[in-house]
């Protein structure tokens, strides 16, 4: 209330001095029109003072009549007037344009320039969060299980006959206990009865409906699918190691695939399901040859969401 007076923005004065000089342009060409009317009129009314009316009939000036030299000195008044107007007084002409045009573009410019700082500013701000999210991104993902299956499979998508492997690929082998080496390994019962003893440095959790399965210590038994990622959840990767029927069940679950494909078609009773192309994308492929410890030819492969 008992503050400072209220500044008034300069781009406001600027555009307040504008009005100001454009109203008094028009008041001063208002006033030379409205001398030129009177003059016209006033032309006339000497004219017919004189030469109708008679006034001043007799007097002269070297023998032509005196409304002449009143006609000609008003003329020339007016002359002034219109010299005054457009010449000696003329204001908002070429060069109060243009310095009003310089006046206004340096104003602008300066409000670009604040735009723009508050732009960088912005744009920083927005920077600095998205480094932000990303990490949290990060962060969570680095907690996210990645839920693989790790399967060997014919060309014909044969993976087992009779509870047990058809094939011996002693790479496939090692490359089996150095993916899942430490961390959960989630099977169907069948699959846990076709190994001899449970694999060490493992987790196993075993998928069964029936309740009184009798398990050796350390394996977990659990009877959904589902039970089975709850409880491999603290692990970064935990592996769906199969068989067939849980592949099956996991396809639509798994965020990763780890394929031996084995250059061969067999017999079989267990298969695995098909890889749609549509969903899954190839990301690694190494070729074995086929040799003496490896009786065909085989491909490691991974497979992960598109
Ligand atoms: N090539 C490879 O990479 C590979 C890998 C693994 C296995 N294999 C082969 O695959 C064959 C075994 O596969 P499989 O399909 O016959 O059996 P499996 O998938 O290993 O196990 C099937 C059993 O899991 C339990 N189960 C399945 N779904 C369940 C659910 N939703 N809820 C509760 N329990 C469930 C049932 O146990 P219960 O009957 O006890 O209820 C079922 O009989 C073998 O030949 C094995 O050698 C191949």
């Amino acid at each position: 209330m008992f503050g400072k007076k209220k500044s008034i923005p300069e781009i406001d004065k600027n555009q307040l001095e504008l009005i100001e000089n454009a109203q008094k342009r028009i008041k001063q060409k208002k006033r030379l029109y409205a001398h030129f009317v009177i003059f016209l009129i006033g032309a006339v009314f000497l004219i017919i003072a004189n030469t109708v009316l008679g006034i001043g009939k007799d007097f002269k000036l070297f023998d032509i009549d005196w409304f002449v030299f009143a006609i000609l000195l008003w003329l020339f008044l007016f002359i002034y007037h219109l010299l005054n107007v457009f010449v000696t007084n003329k204001f908002m002409g070429k060069a109060w344009e243009k310095e009003q045009l310089d006046k206004l573009v340096a104003k602008q410019q300066e409000r670009i320039e604040k735009l723009k700082a508050g732009f960088v500013k912005e744009e920083t701000l927005m920077a600095q969060s998205e480094v932000y999210n990303d990490t949290q991104n990060k962060t969570t993902k680095s907690t996210k299980s990645e839920l693989t299956i790790i399967v060997a499979a014919a060309e014909n998508d044969a993976i087992g006959l009779g509870n047990k492997l058809i094939w011996h690929l002693s790479n496939d082998l090692k490359r089996f206990k150095a993916l899942t080496n430490g961390h959960h390994i989630i099977m169907g019962r069948k699959t846990f009865e076709s190994f001899p003893k449970p694999l060490p440095n493992r987790t196993h959790v075993v998928i069964t409906r029936q309740r009184d399965y009798n398990v050796p210590q350390g394996v977990i038994i659990v009877h959904s699918l589902k039970d089975a990622i709850d409880a491999s959840k603290n692990d970064s990767q935990p592996f769906i190691i199969g068989g067939g029927q849980i592949y099956k069940q996991a396809m639509s679950l798994v965020d990763k695939i780890e394929l031996t494909r084995v250059h061969h078609d067999f017999d079989a009773d267990t298969y695995f399901p098909e890889i749609d192309s549509t969903v899954w994308k190839e990301t690694a492929n190494t070729f074995h040859k086929k040799d003496e410890g490896h009786d065909y030819e085989f491909s490691f492969l991974t497979y992960e969401r598109k």
